[in-house]
Parts: structure tokens; sequence; C-alpha cells
């Protein structure tokens, strides 16, 4: 299982330990949420923070960006050295275009479906998407309870990966600990989001690693 450890739950007064941390760790990925206050009700950090922790970071970085217009930015998220730009369907009116302009880029791109988001309104686009990011929580804040639908969507999302031949991976975000991890991993997870487990657990390494084994 990959493991794309959240920074939203690190320390910012300590954030370049943080990150080193990470590096030293078998995490695959650095999940980096960015809120706007308008698409969450919640704001968090943007570019300049993204660039900060991408000089110190030994790991792709996975932007989660929780904001309004997102096709505005695909420049500034390249600029910050991002591997993953994840956008959320619910606020792409041109999905379709937004995910040619991340990928022309030079960007994987990811699509974000939010809880209340079914699986089958990918189906015209699955294809052409690097990876989808299911929500396993409504966005905003981290430390939240994994909504036990999720497992149902994974499988969902899973079968019309299978039947469409698309090679999009599954990353999901939002109350992943070892528990839900495992049900996940079960339903067909690819890659696991896990900020408060990993960043309140007496040794955060120790918990990456574990998450890795699932
Ligand atoms: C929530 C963010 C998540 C968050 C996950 O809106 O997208 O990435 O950091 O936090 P946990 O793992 O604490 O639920
Ligand atoms: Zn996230």
């Amino acid at each position: 299982m990959q493991v794309s450890p959240s920074l939203l739950s690190a320390d910012f007064g300590n954030i370049q330990r943080d990150v080193e941390m990470l590096n030293a760790s078998v995490a695959d990925l650095i999940h980096l949420d960015v809120m706007d206050g308008v698409f969450v009700p919640n704001i968090s950090f943007g570019f300049p923070v993204i660039k900060a922790v991408q000089k110190t970071a030994q790991k792709p970085l996975d932007v989660h960006l929780m904001i309004v217009e997102p096709q505005k930015y695909v420049s500034q998220v390249r600029d910050c050295g991002a591997e993953i730009m994840n956008v959320h369907y619910e606020v792409c009116q041109h999905l379709h275009r937004t995910i040619q302009q991340i990928k022309q880029a030079g960007m994987k791109a990811a699509v974000t479906l939010n809880p209340a988001t079914p699986v089958i309104m990918l189906e015209d686009i699955i294809t052409e998407v690097d990876m989808v990011l299911l929500m396993s929580v409504n966005p905003g804040f981290g430390g939240q309870s994994f909504i036990p639908n999720s497992l149902k969507k994974v499988r969902q999302l899973k079968d019309l990966i299978t039947q469409s031949g698309s090679n999009a991976l599954i990353e999901v975000d939002g109350g992943v600990n070892l528990e839900t991890g495992a049900q996940l991993a079960k339903a067909g997870a690819d890659i696991l989001v896990a900020g408060n487990f990993v960043f309140s657990a007496p040794n955060p390494i120790a918990t990456i690693e574990a998450l890795h084994n699932l």
C-alpha cells in the first residue's frame, strides 16, 4: 500500500523537521491540502508554503486543492514542484479541459470526489485521469471520523477502472488509521492519505510503515 502523509496535521512551526521525518520514512508521497475558505469552511496554506516544503522534500508532492476555480492555478501548482494535482469534481465545470491542462503542464492529473458525489460521475473521464481521490470525510479538517460508505465507493471505482481499462490509481483521504486502512486495502485502494493518525502518533515513522505494510 502506498502512503501519502498529510502535512495538514504537521507542526507548522517545525515544518522542515516534519518534512525531514517524512523523507526518512517509507512514505511514497507527501500530501498537501490547500483550502480557500470558500469551497471548504477552512483556510490552510498556499503556494509559498508548498514551495518551502518542496525545498526539503525528497518525496513527490501530492497537492489536493480544496478551492474553487482550480483551473486558474495549474501553472502555479506546477511551479511548486507538484507531481500530482488533485482538483475537485464539484468545482470543475469543464473537467475534461482542466485534466488536459494539468497533464500538458507535466503533472499527473487527479480528480477528487466528495462523500456525496457518486463514483459514476467519473464514467466519461476515467480513462483520462492518473488518479482518483475519494474523500472519506467531508473536506476541510483533519482528524474527522471515516465515513463507512467510502468502502462501497472504492469497490465501485475499482470496477469502473477495471471495466474501462483505465490505469487510474485509487487514493482515499480522511479518517484513515490501521483499522480503516485495512478495510480500504481489501476494497481496492492503492494509496492512503493519513494526517492525524500519523502526526499524533508517538512514532510517526513506525506508523507510516504500518500503513505501508497493509
Ligand atoms: C481533509 C484533508 C485531508 C486531511 C486528512 O479535508 O483533505 O487530507 O489532512 O486528515 P485525517 O487523516 O486526519 O483525517
Ligand atoms: Zn487531502
